[in-house]
Order: C-alpha cells, then sequence, then structure tokens
C-alpha cells in the first residue's frame, strides 16, 4: 500500500464491481428459479406432501377402520385386499389432501379437505346416543340433517327424494361408522356437488367410492398454461405433438367446453356458475370430453346471488374472480344478477388462447381462422 498506485486501486475496483453484478446475477437466477418451482409446485416445501406423511394418513384412516370408527366401500380394497394402492401426493395445503392411486389398475384421485378424520365435526346425535342406540335414529331425522347440510353449503333447498346420492344407505353391521364417515364427507363442499350432480353430467367427475373422509374420483390430465396446446394432448388421448390431428383435437375440446357451457347454463334447476376459470381447473378425458375437475368456485345460482350482494361503492366492489355483477349506486348494493356469463370468461381464458392466431396446420381455411378469431374476441368482450 506504500505506493499507492492510483491505477492500479482503479482497476481493483472496476473487477470488484464485476464479481458484484456477477454475484448478484447469480442469486437473483436462485430466487428466481426457486420462485417459478413454487409457483408450479406449491406442496415441495411443505413436509406433508411426502409420502412418508400420505401413508401415515391412510395407515390412520385404516386403524380407524379396523376398529369401526369410519367405513367406506373403498375401505375394504385399501385397507384389506391392497387393491387401492397410494402411489403420490398431488397436492397439500391447510389440512387439503390430493393422492393420487391405482384402483384395481386404474388410476384415481383420493381427496379430503381435511387429513384426519378427527378434523371433522362429529355428528351430534351420534355422541348423544353414544354406546347403545344409534340403531334408533330415525332416518327422517338423519335426512332433515342432510338436506340442512345441503342447504348450508350449496345454498338449494332439496326433497328428501333428491338426497339419495348422499346418503350412506341400508344401516348394516357397521352403521355407527356410516354415519361418522357421511357426515366427515357431507362437511366437504366438493363431495356435495360431485354426489348430486352425480350421473347427471359427463362435465363433472363421477365420486367412486369413499373410506371415511376420503373420497376417489378418476384421475384426469388437467389443464396447465405451461402447456402450448393448455391440455397434454399426448397423456390423455395419445394425440401427438404439432399436425393436423392436434389442431382437430383443439377443436373437438373447445366444442366440449360449448357443451358444458350449455349443459351448466340450463339442464339443471339453477344455472351453475364457474368463478375460477383456468386451465388448470379442467381436465379431458381420452375421448376429449371437457371436466371441471376443481368445482371449490361453482355456485348454483341461489348461492352466487347471495355471494353478490355485497355493499359497494363502485363496480369494481363487485367482482367476484371471474363472476362480476354491478354497484348500483343509489343503494351502495352490488346487483343478485351476474353480469357475465361462464361462456364469456371461457372464451377470454381459454380459446383466445387457441384461436387469437392462426393454427398451425388447421385443415381449415385462414379467413375462417380469422373469422373465428374475431367471434372469440367478440365473445370475451
Ligand atoms: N381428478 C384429478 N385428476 C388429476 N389431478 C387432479 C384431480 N383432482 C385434483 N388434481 C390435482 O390436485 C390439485 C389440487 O386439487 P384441487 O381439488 O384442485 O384443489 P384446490 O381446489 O385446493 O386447488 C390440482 O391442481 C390438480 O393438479
Ligand atoms: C393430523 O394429525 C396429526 C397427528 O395427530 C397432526 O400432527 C396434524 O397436525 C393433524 N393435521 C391437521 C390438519 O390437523
Ligand atoms: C352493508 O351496509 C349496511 C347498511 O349501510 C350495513 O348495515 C351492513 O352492516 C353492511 N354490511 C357489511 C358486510 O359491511
Amino acid at each position: 500500500g506504500a505506493r499507492g498506485p492510483a491505477g492500479r486501486r482503479g482497476k481493483c475496483g472496476r473487477c470488484g464491481q464485476g464479481a458484484l453484478l456477477a454475484c448478484a446475477a447469480w442469486t437473483a437466477g436462485w430466487v428466481l428459479a426457486v420462485a417459478l418451482l413454487l409457483r408450479a409446485h406449491p406442496g415441495v416445501l411443505s413436509e406433508r406432501c411426502t409420502d412418508e406423511r400420505s401413508r401415515r394418513i391412510l395407515a390412520a384412516l385404516c386403524r380407524d377402520y379396523r376398529r369401526g370408527a369410519l367405513t367406506g366401500d373403498l375401505c375394504e380394497d385399501l385397507c384389506v385386499a391392497g387393491k387401492l394402492l397410494y402411489q403420490r401426493c398431488l397436492y397439500y395445503e391447510r389440512g387439503k389432501k390430493v393422492l393420487q392411486a391405482d384402483w384395481r389398475g386404474r388410476p384415481v384421485v383420493l381427496k379430503s379437505t381435511s387429513e384426519n378424520f378427527s378434523s371433522f365435526q362429529s355428528l351430534g346425535l351420534l355422541d348423544e346416543e353414544a354406546g347403545e342406540g344409534s340403531q334408533d335414529i330415525p332416518e327422517a331425522e338423519l335426512l332433515l340433517m342432510v338436506a340442512g347440510q345441503v342447504k348450508n353449503v350449496l345454498g338449494l333447498e332439496l326433497s328428501s327424494g333428491s338426497l339419495g346420492p348422499l346418503w350412506p344407505g341400508q344401516q348394516g353391521p357397521r352403521w355407527r361408522g356410516q354415519l361418522a364417515s357421511s357426515w366427515a364427507l357431507l362437511q366437504q363442499e366438493e363431495f356435495i356437488h360431485l354426489s348430486l350432480l352425480q350421473g347427471l353430467s359427463q362435465h363433472v367427475l363421477p365420486v367412486l367410492g369413499s373410506c371415511g373422509h376420503f373420497y376417489a374420483v378418476e384421475y384426469l390430465a388437467a389443464g396447465s398454461p405451461h402447456h402450448r396446446t393448455l391440455f397434454p394432448l399426448d397423456e390423455a388421448a395419445g394425440i401427438p405433438w404439432g399436425g393436423q390431428g392436434q389442431a382437430k383435437a383443439i377443436s373437438n375440446i373447445a366444442l366440449s367446453f360449448l357443451d358444458m357451457v350449455n349443459h351448466f347454463h340450463s339442464d339443471f334447476s339453477h344455472r351453475l356458475h364457474l368463478c375460477d376459470i383456468k386451465p388448470e381447473n379442467f381436465a379431458i378425458r381420452r375421448d376429449l370430453t371437457v371436466v371441471a375437475i376443481d368445482v371449490d368456485m361453482a355456485f348454483f345460482e341461489p348461492k352466487m346471488s347471495e355471494i353478490l350482494e355485497q355493499n359497494c361503492t363502485g363496480d369494481e366492489d363487485c367482482n367476484f374472480f371471474d363472476c362480476f355483477s354491478k354497484c348500483d349506486l343509489r343503494i351502495n348494493k352490488c346487483g343478485a344478477q351476474r353480469v357475465n356469463s361462464n361462456l364469456q370468461v371461457i372464451c377470454d381464458k381459454i380459446f383466445r388462447h387457441w384461436f387469437s392466431s392462426p393454427l398451425e396446420s388447421s385443415a381449415i381455411s385462414l379467413q375462417l381462422q380469422w373469422q373465428l378469431r374475431g367471434v372469440v374476441q367478440e365473445c370475451a368482450d
């Protein structure tokens, strides 16, 4: 330092700056990579989406099954026969658990909004009559409770005749466990939705069975914004990347979306509103039927009105995810009627992705493709 050559100090300063820049870029790169990873797989940091954790949850389920606390038509296959085999954890957040499993050679998804049976409220009637007489609870009383739960959760008033799919069926030797299991399932909105729509719609997942608080649905190839075609055509239907087969498949999926829109609009006693429309919430079957796999944000008209009718000072207060209404400034209340539609949002968030530029190697004329683009834009607006 005695010599103190100014030139050298200058050079060193520059090289330090370079190193600093490189270091900053490297750090930023890692932060970005981790952020992207967390966005794609929110469950990775949670130790609860591990195989070990999932197996522990299923082992507890089977223990409760063996001691008679819970039951269900899948328990035997899961806990005794080994025909329902755990494969991997798909998702875990705040107790909600989604597992992939193999059921007699068929890929299925096991779901519950809470991993522990004990997290669900127990049926008050069972506690009161602990020990002896749960056989004696009149069926009418139980049906009334199911109807109450449906009214609470979906906002629908159904006659006991239409509650059949939610009902555990005949009193058997495991009646107590059956009631407790049904009650845990009835606390899960999605289960109620899917069970009631069972057999009424090809655009929702059928419930394949249940064990305790877990219910099974078919495993399907879900959409993703990361796919260039939004849906994994190869995985779902064996359609190779690119080419005319792909363009045709996309047209067929679009038609199935339109069929679903029509169906949800007019085939139930109340309109069904989808308030969270994005590729991830839909999946396709082998035959390219579109299925709404996440119905947490699907609401029948009465519930929709209840959700929309909020206090407001402007229209922006009346937006509930993809479901909008307008603020009535005279009374500062949002209108109960939704002002946009499922079709509009699907045009905006799904179709525009496919049809805003001409499809590569499509069989239809360019002129028709431009026309389609215009129609989709008009629909979205
Ligand atoms: N039927 C299914 N087939 C394939 N994957 C599914 C299915 N159901 C759920 N998943 C996967 O599990 C994830 C979480 O399930 P979901 O019910 O959508 O939870 P949430 O409503 O909390 O997002 C989904 O993003 C999807 O990746
Ligand atoms: C489920 O039970 C386990 C073991 O008792 C506990 O560690 C876990 O926190 C519980 N999970 C929830 C969501 O309550
Ligand atoms: C909405 O406004 C009414 C009347 O101004 C008020 O009584 C009510 O508490 C408000 N509700 C909410 C949820 O803010």
